[in-house]
């Protein structure tokens, strides 16, 4: 299937590390005009470079942080006057950090709201001017199973993904009309392969998150899935790419969870 995103101007939040970064690298590979937008711009310019080797038919990355409405006008901004326009937008800066409800700190939530709905909130309705005016888009944010089910020590994480989807899903109502579709793509645990393909901000330089990235966590991890192995970015990206693309003109409004089974929605 020719998903048709050569050429097409694509921003990707979060693109320096783990899943972000395999979605840029994804649409690379279809020739796409990539923005890498990340808070983290060395670790960015690396994956632009990588996303030049790869195929894109552009690669840039721009330091931006993604909370800050100014930062992220001024980020929007600077596609259009490169590419003419923003034809995707993939939400995928997230952050985390497992803990019992009662034990974290407010500081915590604070961050979550931020970094989970904010960022997405932020970025999506930065791009909309330029969509609605041309009557086209697609914009695919990064949500979480724990949003679709309720998770063990995710809760506030949890409130925000949910939060992600009903943005999702009103937005496709209010904005089909215009030919812009929203949708949500879901994955499971998601781990990274080596520090090489994480920024300093991941959330997976954390102690505490990366004592979630042994061995022997992962076999763990993997026996709670059916198809028994824990995600990586390409299954991420693929379905993202699918999503973004016109071959998914039809769909719009929807949350897809690419975690090996773990959750049947
Ligand atoms: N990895 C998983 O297992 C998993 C599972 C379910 C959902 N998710 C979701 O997938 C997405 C990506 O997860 P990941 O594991 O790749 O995360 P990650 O922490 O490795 O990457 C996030 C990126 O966002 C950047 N970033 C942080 N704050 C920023 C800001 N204010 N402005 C701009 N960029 C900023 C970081 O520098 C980093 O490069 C998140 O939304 C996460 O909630 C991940």
């Amino acid at each position: 299937m020719d998903l048709n995103l050569a050429g097409k101007s694509v921003i990707v939040t979060g693109a320096a590390s783990n899943i972000g970064r395999g979605i840029a690298l994804g649409f690379a590979g279809e020739g796409a005009r990539i923005a890498i937008v990340d808070i983290d711009d060395v670790a960015g310019r690396k994956v632009a470079a990588l996303a030049e080797k790869r195929g894109a038919k552009e690669a840039v990355a721009i330091r931006c942080d993604v909370t800050n409405w100014d930062d992220v006008k001024s980020m929007v901004a600077s596609v259009e006057s490169r590419c003419g326009q923003v034809d995707v937008l993939v939400n995928n800066v997230g952050w985390t950090i497992e803990r019992l409800f009662m034990e974290k700190p407010r500081e915590e939530w604070e961050r979550e709201v931020q970094l989970n709905l904010w960022s997405t909130v932020n970025c999506t309705r930065a791009v909309l001017d330029g969509m609605v005016a041309r009557s086209a888009g697609s914009v695919v944010s990064i949500g979480s199973d724990a949003g679709r089910m309720g998770e063990f020590r995710e809760a506030f994480y949890a409130a925000c993904k949910g939060g992600v989807v009903a943005l999702s899903k009103s937005l496709a109502r209010e904005l089909g009309r215009k030919n812009i579709r929203f949708n949500v793509v879901c994955p499971g645990m998601t781990l990274p392969d080596s520090k090489d393909t994480i920024s300093e901000q991941s959330l997976w330089s954390s102690d505490l998150m990366s004592q979630l990235n042994t061995p022997e966590m992962r076999e763990r991890i993997a026996k709670a899935y059916p198809l028994r192995r824990v995600g990586r970015p390409e299954d991420i990206a693929a379905a993202v790419m699918f999503l973004a693309s016109d071959a998914a003109s039809f769909i719009t409004g929807q949350t897809l969870s690419v975690s090996g089974g773990y959750t049947m929605m």
